[in-house]
């Protein structure tokens, strides 16, 4: 299982319009692509790979969760994976996985909570970390990623991490979008698992 964290600093925390989803839901267009990066391949979706954003803009985190062994009703556009956000957060959260549509979940809870309930190690994806050209991804195929929104990760985020067996990787020189991270992150792990 692949799994990916993004955090959505600006992410409205409760139902919000489709049509301003950059602007009034808090730069939820970031989090959208990062889902169907993680999610799709051409006419398919990637079964062995869930995806988790951390909502943060509002007055309490909440926690959504793609899985892509179940996930039904999505398709490669961004109004999509919001439509889909957007149910999730018509739901009553709890401090527990609530289904609010096939493959779709939605939890109380911040990037602590999500990285104690996962627990393992943690894959952070920074601009300045060792490229995985030269210190490669480890084997095997349960990754746990972590990546930021367009302000990248705060110190406290940080510390949070810091306390969680992690490793720090960058995909290349450049500061890229997170859905483009993720792309390049597939592509090297597909050339070690299909390729080989
Ligand atoms: C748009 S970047 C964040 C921008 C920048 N850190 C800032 O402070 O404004 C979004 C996220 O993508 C990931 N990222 C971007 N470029 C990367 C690279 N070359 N290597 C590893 N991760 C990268 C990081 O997780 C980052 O937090």
């Amino acid at each position: 299982m692949k799994e990916f964290i993004i955090i959505g600093h600006k992410a409205v925390t409760a139902p919000f319009s489709l049509n301003d989803l950059p602007g009034a839901a808090g730069r939820m267009d970031i989090l959208c692509r990062c889902v169907n990066a993680s999610l799709f391949l051409s006419h398919d979706l990637r079964r062995d790979v869930r995806v988790y954003l951390v909502l943060k803009g509002g007055a309490h985190p909440m926690l959504i969760r793609f899985d892509g062994a179940a996930v039904r009703y999505l398709s490669p556009d961004e109004r999509s994976a919001a439509s889909l956000i957007k149910k999730a957060l018509e739901k009553q959260a709890q401090g527990f996985w609530t289904e609010s549509m096939p493959g779709v979940s939605i939890k109380k809870g911040d990037l602590g909570d999500l990285l104690d309930e996962l627990d393992r190690k943690i894959t952070y994806l920074r601009e300045d970390g060792p490229d995985i050209r030269v210190k490669p991804l480890d084997a095997g195929p349960d990754l746990l990623f972590v990546l930021g929104d367009h302000l990248g990760l705060t110190d406290d985020e940080e510390k949070i991490i810091a306390d969680h067996e992690h490793m720090i990787v960058s995909v290349g020189p450049l500061s890229l979008h997170a859905d483009h991270c993720i792309v390049l992150l597939h592509n090297e792990m597909d050339r070690v698992e299909k390729c080989i």
